[in-house]
């Protein structure tokens, strides 16, 4: 029996981070936030002065760091060249420019091989999260979920979640904007675009409270597995 790979694909507000890990957690799965990775790129581009508008220099030097992920469910971690950068990747600098770092395919052809690499040593299974989870880095995953929610409700729970940090609203109305540039600009590029694997299952979260969605990929999960 192949171990499980539940692939959870969306845009950002979708509440997809919550869902895959609290699915993780649930099922006794690891668990990959495949968007970390992309910030830790960005985050290593940036302390290192490489030119992040710069494609070819962004595949020059993307073999340079050690990016590694760890994949428990309770407490996920990221580290580039032993460093926790767990907070740094948050923040608005790579925010900014992780779209532009995400769209070169060299990139990508990196992290993809750790990503699998991970489902690899993950004993009981994992939860993976990202844009293109179902469409290319797992295409044989056990369960493929295209999470969405209406632009309204999206920008209301991101906009809740800064809120509850304490952020201001200036600040709140300014990152909306950047998210709405970042969902346009992963779902146009060229390479493994955001975009809905023929043979995912839809589910729209405006209208469903956090645990009916993880009730409904579970039952999901243990139909198939
Ligand atoms: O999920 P998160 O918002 O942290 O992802 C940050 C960025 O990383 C996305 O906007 C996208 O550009 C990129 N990404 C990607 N492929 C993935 C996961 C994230 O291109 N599988």
């Amino acid at each position: 029996h192949a171990p499980v790979v539940v692939a959870i694909d969306g845009p950002s507000g979708s509440g997809k981070s919550t869902v895959s890990r609290a699915v993780a957690a649930r099922l006794g799965l690891s668990f990959l936030d495949t968007g970390a990775m992309y910030r830790a790129m960005t985050w290593w581009m940036l302390a290192n002065d490489v030119d992040v508008n710069d494609p070819e220099a962004v595949a020059v030097a993307c073999g340079k760091p050690v990016i590694v992920s760890g994949t428990d469910a309770d407490g996920p971690t990221i580290t580039v060249d032993g460093r926790d950068v767990a907070a740094p990747i948050r923040g608005p600098e790579v925010t900014a420019h992780v779209s532009a770092v995400a769209a070169v395919p060299a990139v990508r052809v990196r992290l993809v091989e750790l990503q699998r690499g991970c489902a690899r040593v993950a004993e009981r299974g994992i939860v993976a999260e990202g844009r293109d989870m179902g469409s290319v880095v797992f295409p044989d995953a056990t369960v493929k979920i295209f999470l969405t929610a209406s632009e309204a409700a999206r920008a209301e729970r991101r906009a809740a979640e800064l809120r509850a940090k304490g952020v201001d609203e200036a600040t709140i109305v300014a990152m909306a904007a950047d998210l709405a540039r970042r969902d346009a600009a992963d779902s146009s590029r060229a390479t493994a675009p955001l975009t809905q694997a023929a043979d995912a299952v839809l589910v729209d979260t405006s209208a469903l409270s956090l645990e009916q969605v993880i009730d409904r990929i579970t039952t999901l999960v243990a139909e198939r597995a």
